[in-house]
């Protein structure tokens, strides 16, 4: 579905505990996958995090990225911050489909407070298996890229 099968990840202390079997999910589906860190649960700051795995998706290196914070709040907002992604903070499979279809997220942030490994795979698995549709919905994210233009 994807042409380019390589996905960045990044979390902070607060998604640490989702990252192996993230991690570990990606990689037997196929993914390569670029590690942005963390590497340990010591606390660290979740923009940092966000910035260089939401880079790799906006220079091309990776088709997607997935970013896992305590609620996935915070790095859905500093991913939204970055021109050219689209993140999309989701507790259940419904959306993740949703938001690739409708909204060509870029980005899926997790909430390794809010669900549980198996929704968090489940919720993965409905983001990469479903593609943007375009026809109607690529006016609305043309109209998203121009709202980048106008602040
Ligand atoms: C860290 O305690 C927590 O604030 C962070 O992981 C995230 O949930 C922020 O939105």
């Amino acid at each position: 579905m994807m042409e380019n099968k390589t996905i960045a990840f990044a979390c902070d202390h607060g998604g640490f505990s989702l990252k192996e079997p993230i991690l570990a999910y990606l990689k037997g589906q196929g993914w390569d996958v670029i590690d942005f860190g963390t590497w340990s649960d010591e606390r660290c700051d979740y923009p940092q995090y966000a910035e260089p795995a939401c880079r790799a998706v906006t220079e091309g290196k990776a088709s997607l990225a997935v970013l896992v914070c305590g609620t996935g709040i915070g790095m859905s907002l500093a991913a939204n911050k970055i021109r050219g992604i689209r993140a999309a903070c989701c507790s259940e499979p419904y959306s993740a489909e949703m938001t690739r279809r409708h909204n060509d997220a870029n980005v899926l942030c997790i909430g390794a407070r809010v669900v549980g490994e198996g929704l968090a795979l489940t919720i993965l698995e409905a983001f990469l298996t479903h593609a943007f549709e375009g026809g109607r919905h690529a006016g609305r994210v043309a109209m998203l890229r121009e709202l980048e233009d106008r602040f």
